[in-house]
C-alpha cells in the first residue's frame, strides 16, 4: 500500500482579503492547477493524497487525517519567516514533510542572509548592501549600475526594468518606493549584465558521498534553463520581471539545456550543488544565476528557491525536468521519494487498482 499524504499549499483563492493590499500581494501563492496536479501525481504512484490549505486549521485537521508525510509547498502569508510557519506546525505535530525545514526556509527566504552564507563558503554572489532607510550612505565599493530588490519576496514581486538604477537619484527613489511598499530591508546588489538561467536540484547528498566530487551522489541536477531575455520587449529592460513571470498564457522564451560551453555548465552544476547544501535545502530547490558578460561569463548566484514553483507546464523547474525527459509525475514523485528516504519511510508498493 502507498502512503497517506497531505498536500499542503496556500492557494490564492484562500488568501486573506484585507483592504489596502496591493493587487499582486499574493502573486507567490498557488492555484488548484498545481495542487490538483500534485495530488494526481501522488495518487498515480499508489499513494492516498488529500489537499489541505496550509493555515492554522492544520492543527485540528492533521490529527484527524493522520498523514504519514506531507507534501509541503506553503509560501505562508505574513512575517519575515513566513515559509517556515507550516513546517514549524508539522514539527510540533511530529509529522514528516517534503522540502527544506524551518531553518532552511528561513535562510533562503532572506536573500541577504543567504548571500552572507554563500560568501562565507566562497560561493559567487554579487556584492551587496542592505538598506533599512532610503538615505543610508552607499558603500563606496558599490559602483553603478545597481539592482534594487526586496529582501524577502519572490515571483519577481517589485522587480521591473526600473529595478536597475544608474545614479544616486535613481537609487534613492527606488529605495524609497520599495521600503514604502514592502516594509522590509531592501537589497541593493551589483547589477550583473549578462545571460540568465536557473538550475533545478532534486534529492539529497548521501551521507557517505565523496566530498571531493563536484556533485555529490544523491543529488540530481537538472539541465540549466536559460531565460532568453533578449526576446522580450525592450520595456522589460533585460530583467526577468514580474510581468514575464505572471503571464502563463504568453509565450515563454527559454532554452533548456542552456546552450553553454561544457566547462561552464559543469561549473554552474558544482556551484548549484554547493548552494543547495550550505543553505539547508532538502529534496528540491532551484538556484538562479547570471553570467557576467563583462567578466568572461563568470557565474553569480542571485538566490536559491527552496520551494520552487511546481505549476504543471509552466514553472521553470517543471520545464527543466521535462527537458531532462522527466514527466511531471516523475518530478513530483522524485521529490516525494527523496523526502521519504530522508525520514526512512518506505514509499511502499503501488496500491492495487480497483
Ligand atoms: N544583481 C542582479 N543583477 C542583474 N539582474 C538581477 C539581479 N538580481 C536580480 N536580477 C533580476 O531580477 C530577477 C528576479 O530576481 P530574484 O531571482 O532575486 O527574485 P525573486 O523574485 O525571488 O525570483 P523568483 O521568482 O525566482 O523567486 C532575476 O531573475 C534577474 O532577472
Ligand atoms: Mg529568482
Amino acid at each position: 500500500m502507498g502512503l497517506n499524504v497531505a498536500v499542503l499549499a496556500n492557494l490564492k483563492r484562500n488568501a486573506p482579503a484585507l483592504p489596502g493590499l496591493p493587487p499582486d500581494t499574493w502573486a507567490e501563492l498557488d492555484t488548484e492547477a498545481t495542487t490538483d496536479a500534485i495530488v494526481a501525481a501522488l495518487r498515480a504512484a499508489g499513494h492516498r493524497a488529500t489537499f489541505l490549505e496550509g493555515d492554522l486549521s492544520l492543527v485540528e485537521k492533521l490529527p484527524v487525517l493522520k498523514p504519514d508525510i506531507c507534501f509541503n509547498i506553503c509560501e505562508g502569508h505574513w512575517g519575515e519567516s513566513r515559509e517556515s510557519h507550516v513546517p514549524a506546525i508539522l514539527e510540533m505535530l511530529r509529522i514528516p514533510y517534503t522540502g527544506a525545514g524551518v531553518l532552511g526556509l528561513g535562510i533562503t527566504l532572506d536573500k541577504p542572509l543567504t548571500k552572507r552564507l554563500l560568501a562565507y563558503h566562497g560561493l559567487p554572489t554579487p556584492a551587496f548592501q542592505v538598506f533599512r532607510r532610503a538615505d543610508e550612505p552607499l558603500d563606496p565599493a558599490l559602483g553603478f549600475p545597481l539592482f534594487v530588490k526586496p529582501s524577502r519576496e519572490g515571483s519577481s514581486l517589485g522587480i521591473s526594468a526600473s529595478s536597475v538604477v544608474h545614479d544616486a537619484a535613481g537609487l534613492r527613489a527606488q529605495l524609497a518606493a520599495q521600503l514604502e511598499r514592502f516594509r522590509q530591508p531592501i537589497l541593493v546588489e551589483r547589477f550583473i549584465r549578462g545571460r540568465e538561467g536557473t538550475v533545478g536540484i532534486i534529492g539529497n547528498a548521501l551521507a557517505d558521498s565523496d566530498p571531493s566530487t563536484p556533485v555529490p551522489a544523491g543529488l540530481e541536477l537538472l539541465p540549466p534553463l536559460e531565460v532568453d531575455l533578449a526576446s522580450y520587449p525592450h520595456g522589460e529592460g533585460g530583467v526577468y520581471t514580474q510581468r514575464i513571470k505572471s503571464n502563463p498564457g504568453d509565450v515563454y522564451y527559454f532554452a533548456c539545456p542552456a546552450p553553454l560551453p561544457a566547462e561552464l555548465t559543469a561549473r554552474i552544476r558544482t556551484i548549484a550543488a554547493a548552494v543547495f547544501q550550505v543553505t539547508g535545502c532538502c529534496d528540491v530547490a532551484r538556484a538562479d544565476f547570471r553570467l557576467d558578460a563583462d567578466d568572461g561569463d563568470r557565474p553569480y548566484v542571485l538566490e536559491v528557491n527552496a520551494l520552487p514553483g511546481l505549476c504543471p507546464g509552466f514553472s521553470d523547474l517543471v520545464l527543466s525536468a521535462e527537458a531532462a525527459g522527466m514527466s511531471y509525475g516523475q518530478l513530483i514523485n522524485g521529490i516525494f521519494d527523496a523526502a521519504c528516504r530522508r525520514y526512512g519511510l518506505a514509499a511502499g508498493e503501488p496500491a492495487p487498482t480497483d
